[in-house]
């Protein structure tokens, strides 16, 4: 019979980047387990949900330790769910867990809920938002992170959808939130609308979309060299999309294109379609949620528009970048464009060049430069 310690040994993170320093099971994972041990124990098959798992560590871990069965589970990452479902495999406890979206599916007679705390207050805000309406009365969050990523911010954010939040000792640099006595909003606070005059744009967000339903100085960059795109251009794809901005944008510009808008995030996906629909471009912006465009076919696409995450999770790092102009390489057709803004001193320009095709600077001030690539 496998024990927790075997099973967090060969836990995975891929797809989602690997390397020496990125870790599949971190302390918060074991505290957060411990912390809810004699809970998860006692409760009843089918009462007991996982959110913001990273890997697969609080879904397995509950499976092995407590011989949990019927886990909800709630990950907004792609990569997320698909390293669960391979460590799943691996470890033969496949049966043990189904996938759900965020909601009463999720939620519903939920008595014990584990949580890795999410970086944004917005994600925080949505999740506890919605255990308070969906769970039952009864429900003990046990949310974890390291004390580095926890701020007095995350204790008012659960202190607003319930009644008791105390925290936990710390363990080696990570703490756990126990919350109880579920107060229900009124209305949920996601999705937000803004309109952004700059840009003339109604942005859609919902609570773990990057900026939020706010419009990041890169994007704002980007955004700027749109009319210079091939104009007769028939497919683009939104690369990473967050909220869509780039992709309505362009298809506001260039009425016979049509755009993919895609990233692993299921609130970016979400809050894309709904940014499309309030642009009265839906027509024309499709979304998809995929790890790095993974699932579009090779050559198949004219234009690729991207501003590429720097972190893999709370680490600052250029893996998934590099992924993304390696699927860039891959799934533009010959002669097809990206145009990628990023921080200057990530100097991605050579990295362009060799992934993509001849890459030149279109766009410099001291924060941020503007590449197209010439597949
Ligand atoms: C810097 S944000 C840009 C968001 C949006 N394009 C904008 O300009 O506001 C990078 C985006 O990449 C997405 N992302 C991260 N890893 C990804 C992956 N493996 N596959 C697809 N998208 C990913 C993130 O969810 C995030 O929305």
């Amino acid at each position: 019979m496998l024990d927790r310690d075997s099973l967090f040994a060969h836990l995975r993170r891929r797809p989602d980047v690997e390397a020496p320093n990125l870790v599949a099971v971190d302390a918060a994972d074991r505290l957060i387990l411990d912390e809810a041990a004699t809970a998860l124990a006692d409760a009843p098959t089918g009462t007991v949900a996982v959110i913001g798992d990273h890997y697969g560590a609080l879904t397995l871990g509950a499976a092995v330790t407590h011989g949990a069965t019927g886990i909800r589970v709630y990950q907004d990452p792609l990569t997320g769910e698909l390293a669960l479902a391979r460590n799943a495999e691996a470890a033969g406890l496949t049966s043990c867990y189904r996938q759900c979206t965020l909601g009463q599916d999720l939620l519903a007679g939920a008595k014990v809920v584990v949580l890795q705390l999410p970086r944004s207050l917005s994600e925080l805000t949505e999740i506890a938002e919605a255990i308070a309406r969906y769970a039952d009365r009864g429900v003990v969050v046990y949310a974890g992170g390291r004390n580095k990523h926890i701020s007095t911010g995350m204790n008012d954010v659960l202190r607003r959808s319930f009644g008791s939040v105390r925290a936990t000792l710390g363990r080696q640099k990570s703490r756990v939130l126990i919350a109880s006595g579920p107060v229900a909003a009124a209305q949920p606070s996601f999705p937000v609308t803004e309109h952004i005059d700059d840009i003339g744009l109604d942005v859609v967000s919902y609570g773990a979309a990057f900026a939020g339903s706010a419009l990041d100085i890169g994007t704002r960059c980007l955004l700027d060299f749109l009319p210079r795109v091939n104009p007769t251009a028939n497919t683009a794809v939104d690369l990473g999309c967050g909220t869509g901005i780039l992709a309505v944008s362009l298809a506001r510009l260039l009425p016979d294109i049509s755009v993919i808008a895609t990233d692993q995030s299921a609130a970016a996906v979400a809050s894309a379609s709904a940014t499309a629909r309030a642009n009265g471009v839906a027509d024309r912006v499709s979304t998809l949620r995929d790890d790095v465009m993974s699932t579009l076919a090779t050559d198949s696409c004219d234009v690729i528009l991207c501003n590429p995450p720097f972190h893999v999770g709370a680490a600052v790092h250029t893996g998934i970048a590099l992924k993304m102009f390696a699927e860039a390489g891959r799934v533009l057709r010959s002669g097809g464009e990206m145009w990628t803004v990023y921080n200057s001193h990530l100097g991605y320009r050579g990295r362009l060049q060799r992934l993509v095709g001849r890459t030149d600077v279109v766009g410099r001030n001291p924060k941020f430069t503007v590449t197209r690539s010439i597949a």
